[in-house]
């Protein structure tokens, strides 16, 4: 766990509220605004991530039903213990499968069960730019947060995405057989939205 210290003093806290704090530290009147900072200093001590509002996301994030398309290979990934995709599938020129194999000779705008083939609209894989593999919780939500690696999405836009994207929603109805992400799709909107409301802070 980090010291309270290094953590005030890293890279990603503002300096200002490092002094701040230390000014308010002698007057007697406990302002709204330094309760919060205190808040906020809490919130950063504790130990999992850079962030912890951004630690829930970060585990739907890597998620398989989310990571097996957003990989940094040439190729999707299957099944929880991320496997390479069968049948020699190839990310292609614009992720949706070499031209001889596309995404779409198998995957339809819905699960067939019977099959075993997960489906949903727009099935292919998220750009190299959106890969997340093998990034700490603060590199991921840089990453995220990106908009020269995100296709250029607000904050608020990336909740939207979230919210109603086919492929998104598709990680929690992924088909008989497939483990979903820890949090409900309610419970990670609500995260979501909380950790925009301080800022989406990384
Ligand atoms: C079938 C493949 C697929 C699955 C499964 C998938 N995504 Fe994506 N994702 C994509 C593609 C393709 C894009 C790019 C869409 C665009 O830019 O229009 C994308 C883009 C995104 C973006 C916006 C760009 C970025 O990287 O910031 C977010 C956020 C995102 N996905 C979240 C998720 C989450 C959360 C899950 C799991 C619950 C998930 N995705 C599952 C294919 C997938
Ligand atoms: C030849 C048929 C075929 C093609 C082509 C194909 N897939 Fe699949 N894909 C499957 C089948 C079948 C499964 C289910 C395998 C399983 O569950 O064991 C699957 C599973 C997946 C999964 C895993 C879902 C999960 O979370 O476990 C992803 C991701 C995926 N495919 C992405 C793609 C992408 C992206 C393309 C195109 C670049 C593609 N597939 C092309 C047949 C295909």
């Amino acid at each position: 766990m980090r010291s309270i210290l290094s953590i005030i003093k890293g890279p990603f806290m503002p300096s200002s509220l490092f002094a701040k704090r230390s000014a308010y530290r002698g007057t007697a009147r406990t302002s709204l605004r330094a309760r919060l900072h205190v808040l906020v200093l809490l919130l950063l001590t504790l130990p999992a991530t850079a962030s912890p509002l951004f630690g829930p996301i970060a585990e739907v994030l890597r998620h398989p039903r989310c990571m097996n398309c957003h990989t940094v290979t040439d190729f999707p990934r299957q099944g929880d213990e991320r496997r390479r995709h069968a049948q020699l599938v190839m990310r292609g020129e614009d992720g949706h499968g070499a031209p001889t194999l596309p995404c779409a000779a198998c995957h339809q705008d819905t699960n067939i069960d019977h099959a075993g083939v997960p489906g949903a609209p727009h099935w292919h894989l998220a750009p190299l730019s959106m890969g997340w593999e093998g990034l700490t919780d603060t590199q991921l939500c840089q990453t995220l947060i990106d908009r020269s690696r995100n296709g250029d999405r607000s904050i608020d836009s990336l909740l939207e995405h979230m919210r109603s994207d086919p492929l998104v929603l598709w990680g929690w109805n992924p088909g008989a057989g497939r483990t979903l992400p820890p949090l409900t799709h309610p419970q990670f909107m609500d995260a979501l939205q909380a950790w925009r409301a301080a800022g989406a802070p990384c």
